[in-house]
């Protein structure tokens, strides 16, 4: 097994190479496109960032698998797997907004060992490797004791396409008068870096990929909390569960809402969220 905390120095040094560039584009870039929908966006910069992180990861550690969201694959034979987000939260980056960041996870054999969210803008970098701890700028960070929903302060966020749009806006009529408050940031990396340092209580979201949550996740437990995947009540075996632990990415589909918080108040929030059908529908 590699050093979880190599891996994890190795994405804090790439992603602090290229953030500077990024503060400097934000909310300037050209060359913007759309993916999956007209609301999906897509800047020359998260190719250029893609290609830069990409190339440092394969020219450090050459026989590693490399995934990241604009397409660049590397395969490789190593065991680890590196997700990558170049620009996640790529709305906020193109309007020149506070809440992108720079995304790098790192696990082996889907077990994830290290994960870094850099955020350009405020200049912090989240860092965490197995068995090490959370940092912050390299102090260390822990989850919030919240255990009451009432008061908790809940991120979320929300997918691309108009009809998962209308279910997820229909969940808040039930949720948001269950919680203290809501906030919607426009980057799930950096509400995982949230919840891992009690800026917010809790977040969830369906429909992430796995480059959203791979750094995050290894934030979120390294801080002490809880990250589990509540998915759709279908079982397809006879020990499926409704939630479950989000070791696996490659469990993560379109239907799966990710939720993250202190483990005081994760059972409370997953329950609401299922009472609220945020796991059905569209
Ligand atoms: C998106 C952001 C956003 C979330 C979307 C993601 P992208 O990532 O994390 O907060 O609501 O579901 O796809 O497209 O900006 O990399």
């Amino acid at each position: 097994m590699p050093d979880p905390q190599v891996l994890r120095d190795l994405a804090l040094e790439i992603a602090r190479e290229v953030a500077p560039e990024l503060r400097a584009r934000a909310g300037r870039t050209s060359g913007i496109r759309t993916k999956s929908s007209h609301t999906d966006l897509v800047s020359a910069t998260d190719s250029w960032s893609e290609e830069r992180i990409v190339t440092r990861l394969n020219e450090a550690r050459p026989y590693d698998e490399i995934v990241s969201e604009e397409g660049m694959r590397v395969s490789g034979t190593s065991g680890v797997r590196w997700l990558v987000d170049p620009i996640d939260g790529t709305t906020n980056f193109v309007y020149g907004h506070p809440g992108f960041s720079i995304s790098i996870g790192a696990e082996v054999g889907n077990e994830p060992i290290a994960g870094v969210v850099v955020d350009p803008l405020l200049d912090e970098a989240f860092a965490a490797a197995r068995g090490a701890g959370a940092t912050r700028n390299g102090r260390p960070i822990r989850v919030s004791l919240q255990t009451d929903l009432s008061r908790a302060l809940v991120a979320t966020g929300f997918g691309y396409h108009p009809d998962r749009r209308r279910r997820q806006a229909e969940g808040l009529v039930e949720i948001l008068p269950r919680v203290g408050d809501i906030r919607r940031m426009g980057g799930a990396a950096l509400d995982l870096a949230y919840v891992a340092c009690g800026r917010v209580d809790a977040f969830f979201e369906r429909g992430l990929a796995t480059w959203d949550v791979a750094a995050g996740r290894v934030l979120v437990a390294e801080a002490g909390g809880a990250v589990v995947n509540l998915s759709l009540p279908r079982p397809r075996h006879e020990d499926d569960r409704l939630v479950r632990p989000l070791e696996d990415l490659h469990d993560l589909d379109d239907d799966t809402v990710v939720v993250a918080a202190g483990p005081g108040f994760i059972g409370q929030l997953t329950e609401l969220l299922i009472q609220a059908g945020a796991h059905e529908g569209a």
